[in-house]
């Protein structure tokens, strides 16, 4: 991905989206909640085009939280079958227009047809490079955090790392998307201004951007304010106004900037 550290970027490389309000769009509309998700899967395509048109190079969506397997169990049911569907259906497109596909996230709480989907769309896209699109699913920060902490004590355990070589670098190389820079910007439909458990740590100095807009209803004119948003913003990682404006700072320890 491309990344100039002499220039403030004006395009965000790295897109972190909640995509929040499918429920009450379709309650708006007397329907079941299904009918909101379905929706929200247009959405997510029109996104994705809005991202790879716009030459943003990763996009991570959160598609269902660690939370959200306590929802009435026919609504699990329904989202377990779009998700289905759309690996089913979208996986070929967005293979031939160069999108890479991977999913973070606890898989082994998926059915086999789904987990073995996930494995095969991954494993097809793994070498593409115009967008790296991540689908959180089953995904938690704080099991995310967990995820990585337990790794580094079986190494610690295991006498294959010293505890004082773990500092943030070797912490973050255990997070989810290492290998991503970490988002730039992040946006929440639907109203709610909170991070709900989303990329806990990834989001450290991430730029937050918050609208009333429904999921379903997001389009290419939403995400557009977003980003001419986002282009005004100074980012300071710690250090002062000044010091940007002297030159656009070197990358902190730890943030892959
Ligand atoms: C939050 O809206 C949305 C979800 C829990 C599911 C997100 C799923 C999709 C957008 C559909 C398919 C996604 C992919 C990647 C194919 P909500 O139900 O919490 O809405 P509410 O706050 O109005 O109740």
């Amino acid at each position: 991905m491309p990344s100039d550290a002499t220039q403030p970027a004006r395009v965000p490389r790295h897109l972190a989206v909640i995509m929040d309000g499918n429920g009450r769009w379709a309650e708006r509309r007397r329907r079941p909640r299904v009918i909101g998700h379905r929706a929200g899967a247009r959405a997510v395509q029109n996104c994705v085009d809005f991202c790879i048109e716009h030459g943003i190079g990763a996009l991570t969506l959160f598609a269902f939280s660690s939370e959200n397997w306590g929802r009435p169990e026919e609504e699990v049911g329904a989202l377990m079958k779009l998700f289905l569907n759309a690996l089913e259906r979208e996986v070929d497109e967005l293979h031939r227009r160069g999108v890479r596909i991977r999913f973070i996230g606890q898989r082994e709480r998926f059915g086999d047809a789904i987990r073995a989907r996930m494995d095969a769309a991954e494993a097809t896209t793994r070498d593409n490079t115009v967008l790296h699109l991540s689908v959180a699913a089953s995904y938690g920060g704080r099991w995310d955090i967990v995820n990585a902490a337990r790794s580094l004590a079986e190494d610690v355990a295991a006498g294959r790392v010293k505890p004082d070589a773990i500092d943030e670098h070797a912490f973050a190389s255990r997070i989810a998307l290492s290998d991503l820079p970490p988002p730039d910007l992040f946006i929440r439909t639907g109203g709610d201004t909170r991070v709900s458990n989303f990329l806990l740590w990834q989001l450290a100095y991430t730029e937050l951007w918050f609208t009333e807009t429904l999921w379903p209803d997001v389009d290419a004119a939403t995400l557009r304010q977003a980003l001419d948003d986002y282009a005004m913003r100074e980012r300071r990682f710690g250090l002062t106004g000044a010091q940007v404006s002297a030159s656009f700072p070197p990358p902190p320890a730890g943030t892959d900037e």
